[in-house]
């Protein structure tokens, strides 16, 4: 029990009150009704808005990109290995490709897969899940795999005007090398969706893919590895989604069958694609 000073005051002026007239009286003071100091400041921040989930955005929402700073020491890439010395004009090549993450579920998982095979991959990113997985693509960059430029929000690019487009791509630039990684060296349009405006304002090889698994529209890793393991050939830029837990299920059999028979390798890698490259890219 707290007693506060006019309370003690109280007690104190009372039992002197006692002695004289013969009995004590003590006061039964209630605990609630001494008055406690409330902070009305943080009791009003409890509540405040900040603290309330943020409403769920629609997939591919354009966020403004936030002002990130570089990190200080930027991450050391893979060492060259054998297969970025391949030529794939004389080798069976694929690459490879997952769009629309970086997933912080699922995106882990395919990285380890290839790595665990010493293949690589490539990635196509999403901007406005770069910053908030910043590690997953420096983990990306060291591994070796590419890192690819997929739009800032995934809208089509044919209803955009020539500003929209460039500032889909270089925000996802800027996200991108604020993680501390090179800026990407090719961009795949959502949805594959070309136009002449692209050509004319992205200064970076356009590159979409000739086999198509659908492993968004699968529930069983087994089969897309199957579509996959079907489809695959000489030349092949392959298209998945590194946001789909069922691919990430499938990749360790995909690269356990393809490796034996091909190089896995990067898109530019496949490609030979220098700085230079510029153009509509679909395999080789
Ligand atoms: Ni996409």
């Amino acid at each position: 029990m707290r007693l506060d000073r006019s309370s003690r005051r109280y007690i104190r002026s009372s039992v002197v009150a006692g002695l004289v007239i013969g009995f004590t009286l003590i006061p039964v003071v209630n605990a609630g009704t001494i008055p406690i100091s409330v902070d009305h400041d943080s009791s009003e921040h409890n509540s405040s808005l900040a603290d309330k989930p943020t409403a769920q955005l629609p997939d591919f929402a354009y966020i403004q990109p936030p002002k990130t700073e570089p990190p200080r020491e930027a991450p050391k890439p893979a060492p060259v290995q054998h297969e970025q010395l391949v030529d794939c004009q004389a080798s069976a090549c694929i690459a490879l490709t997952f769009d629309d993450g970086p997933d912080p579920a699922t995106t882990p998982r395919i990285m380890a897969a290839l790595a665990n095979e010493h293949v690589r991959g490539t990635f196509f990113l999403i901007g406005n899940r770069v910053a908030s997985n910043a590690n997953i693509v420096r983990q990306m960059y060291v591994n070796g795999d590419e890192v690819g430029n997929h739009s800032w929000s995934h809208p089509d690019f044919g209803k955009l005007t020539p500003p929209q487009i460039e500032q889909q791509v270089g925000d996802t630039q800027n996200a991108i090398t604020a993680t501390g990684v090179p800026p990407p060296p090719i961009f795949r349009p959502p949805y594959g969706i070309k136009s002449q405006a692209e050509y004319d304002h992205i200064h970076l090889p356009i590159i979409t893919w000739n086999v198509d698994p659908r492993d968004w529209a699968e529930h069983d890793p087994n089969r897309v590895a199957d579509i996959v393991i079907a489809g695959a050939k000489p030349g092949a830029i392959i298209l998945m989604h590194d946001t789909k837990s069922t691919t990430a299920d499938a990749v360790s059999r995909i690269v356990a069958t393809l490796k034996p028979n091909y190089k896995l390798v990067t898109v530019s890698q496949l490609l030979n694609l220098t700085p230079d490259s510029h153009g509509l890219f679909i395999g080789r």
